[in-house]
């Protein structure tokens, strides 16, 4: 099952705009009634413009309808088991619930498998604001 959304992760990455970090990332997320949505990082010569792959895999899912997200695997060319960056917890952690399965990915699969809750422990809940 974390195969294809390695695999996703994988082909999102080969479409990475990364020509100043040199760091290509690959993001993917599923949900539970299969669909699978993916990014990969886009960086802008104003360097603080640039997102990261996991903020195009949200654009990608939230365009495509949304829904309850099961699994999200991360890939970097560069790095052996890549974790979210703070800023992309909290954007995954916005949609993603505590138990949902977080695949930490190197270039040839799953590495370690996390849930959201461990990855966000005592993140900002915006259930207040409601
Ligand atoms: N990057 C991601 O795409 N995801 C992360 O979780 C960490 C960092 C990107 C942003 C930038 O394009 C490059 O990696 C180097 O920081």
């Amino acid at each position: 099952m974390s195969h294809d959304l390695f695999e996703a992760a994988v082909a999102a990455m080969k479409h990475a705009h990364a020509p100043y970090s040199k760091f290509p990332v690959g993001a993917a997320l599923r949900t539970e009634d299969g669909r699978i949505f993916s990014g990969c990082n886009i960086e802008v010569a104003s360097y603080p413009e640039g997102w990261c792959a996991e903020t195009t895999a949200l654009g990608q899912y939230i365009m495509g309808g949304g829904g309850r997200i099961t699994g999200i695997a991360v890939v970097a060319e560069r790095m052996h088991r890549i974790t979210p960056c703070g800023g992309c917890r909290q954007r995954l952690a916005e949609f993603a619930d505590a138990d949902t399965k977080l695949f930490l990915c190197d270039d040839t699969g799953v590495v370690e498998t996390v849930t959201m809750g461990e990855m966000l422990p005592y993140g900002f809940k915006g259930s207040i604001l409601k």
